[in-house]
This record gives structure tokens, C-alpha cells and sequence, in this order.
């Protein structure tokens, strides 16, 4: 078996569910906050590796349109961390050539959060590096419920009629228009669950689940989810 990320089939596009923050927290008796804080530094170092190893777009679900449930005091928290984490993308993104683009419905998020988004965006449109995509109020339902709405209106505007909707036309009012599915998904902490995550996109993409907390995910747990891509056969459907 390889151990070299060199001698592997690197995957185009890896999406990850983060986590176990608070579980990690947990463990050392800090507040979940506290393992917030370590899984944000665990994505910058994330996409630096990914980067490295030739990874050309990474997905990771950073709060889905379910995690408005939780506490408020965690939600204020997991939004200053987005804020502080937009601020420093313009770095982040340079370091890594790093192109970041924000999926998920903004409108609910506040103006300001909105803005340096839409700022990051603009800003990082030109780096030909990593395709950096972050889900922000982000849930799969959610997701193709307004691409259906959006196919809706155009219908009602006479701009396309019912009967050529086609897998494109709903895969272009996706949020991921024009990014390539995932190959591989990664989810940490020993759930075996999609929660909502990219329901259309993930038909055809490997999954890999490991028991590491988030803020534990380093080079050598992305080493081994690479490996364990390696072995494996897509069929599509086919037979080879
Ligand atoms: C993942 O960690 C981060 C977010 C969902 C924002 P969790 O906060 O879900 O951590 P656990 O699952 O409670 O350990
Ligand atoms: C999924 O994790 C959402 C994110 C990682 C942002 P959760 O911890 O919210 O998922 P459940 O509640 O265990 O399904
Ligand atoms: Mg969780």
C-alpha cells in the first residue's frame, strides 16, 4: 500500500463533514466553543495539505440550515468564528492560491457576515489554485428547493419550457453550479450520516468515515482517506 501521497490517485474534488468539535471539547473539559476554535485551525491546515497534494476543489460543511437549533450563545459563536475567518481569507487565500466561494442561502445570515462574503469572493476570483467552497446555512433540501424555485420562475417568465429541464438545468441553479462533483466525502467523529449535505451532488462519490474528532484531522488522516479512495472501484453503474 502506497504511503506517499505521490504514488496515489489524488481526488479532483474531496468534501468533508467537520465533525466532533464539541466531543473533543469535551474530552479535555472545555466548552464546545473551545473546540470550535481548534476545528476552524484545523481547516486552514486542511487546505494547505489538500493544496499540496494536488486536491483541486475541497468542500467542507461549516453550518447547515439545522445548526440554527442549537444554543444561541454557540450560534453567535460559530458566526463571530465565520467573521474572523472571512477577515483573514484574503491571506488564507493567497497562501494556498486559493479560490473561495460561499454555498449555502446567505439571506438569512447578518449583512455584515453577507458582505465580507461577498468581498472574499470577489477578491479570491482570480487565484487558480485550490477551489475552496465553504457551506454556510447550508442544507441539501434547502439547496434544491430554491433551484426548483429559481426553474420555476423562468418557466413562469417563459424562458425555458417543462418538458427540456434537464439534469444541467438543475445542476446550473444549484449553488455548486460549475464545480465538478465530490469524489470523496469525508466525515469525522464516527458518524455515519449525510446530515443534509449535498444530497444531489454526493450520487456517485466514495465515502469514507473515520473516528478522528475534526480538530484531531491532520495531513495523516487525509493520507489515509486518500488511500482508502485508492481502493476503491467506481463502477457507475457499469461493469468492469
Ligand atoms: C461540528 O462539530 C461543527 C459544526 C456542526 C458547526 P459539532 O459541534 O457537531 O461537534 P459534536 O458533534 O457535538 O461533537
Ligand atoms: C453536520 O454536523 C453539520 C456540520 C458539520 C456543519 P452536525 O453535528 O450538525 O450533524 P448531526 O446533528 O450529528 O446530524
Ligand atoms: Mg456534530
Amino acid at each position: 500500500m502506497a504511503e506517499k501521497l505521490t504514488d496515489l490517485v489524488i481526488p479532483q474534488h474531496i468534501a468533508i463533514i467537520m465533525d466532533g468539535n464539541g466531543r473533543w471539547a469535551k474530552k479535555r473539559g472545555l466548552p464546545r466553543t473551545a473546540g470550535h476554535r481548534a476545528g476552524a485551525k484545523a481547516v486552514e491546515k486542511i487546505c494547505e495539505e489538500a493544496y499540496n497534494a494536488g486536491v483541486k476543489y475541497l468542500t467542507i460543511y461549516a453550518f447547515s440550515t439545522e445548526n440554527w437549533s442549537r444554543p444561541a450563545e454557540e450560534v453567535n459563536m460559530l458566526m463571530n468564528l465565520l467573521r474572523d475567518y472571512l477577515s483573514d481569507s484574503l491571506t488564507n487565500a493567497k497562501k494556498n492560491n486559493m479560490k473561495i466561494r460561499v454555498i449555502g442561502d446567505r439571506n438569512a445570515l447578518s449583512p455584515d457576515i453577507r458582505d465580507r462574503i461577498i468581498e472574499t469572493e470577489e477578491a479570491s476570483k482570480d487565484y487558480t489554485g485550490l477551489n475552496f467552497q465553504i457551506a454556510i446555512n447550508y442544507g441539501g433540501q434547502d439547496e434544491i428547493l430554491r433551484a426548483v424555485k429559481k426553474i420555476g420562475e423562468r418557466v413562469k417568465a417563459g424562458d425555458i419550457l417543462p418538458e427540456d429541464i434537464s439534469v444541467k438545468t438543475i445542476e446550473d441553479s444549484l449553488d455548486t453550479a460549475g464545480i465538478p462533483a465530490p469524489d470523496l466525502l469525508i466525515r469525522t467523529s464516527g458518524e455515519q450520516r449525510l446530515s443534509n449535505f449535498l444530497l444531489w451532488q454526493l450520487s456517485y462519490t466514495e465515502f469514507y468515515f473515520c473516528d478522528t474528532l475534526w480538530p484531531d484531522f491532520g495531513k495523516k488522516q487525509l493520507l489515509e482517506a486518500i488511500k482508502y479512495y485508492n481502493t476503491r472501484d467506481r463502477r457507475y453503474g457499469g461493469v468492469k
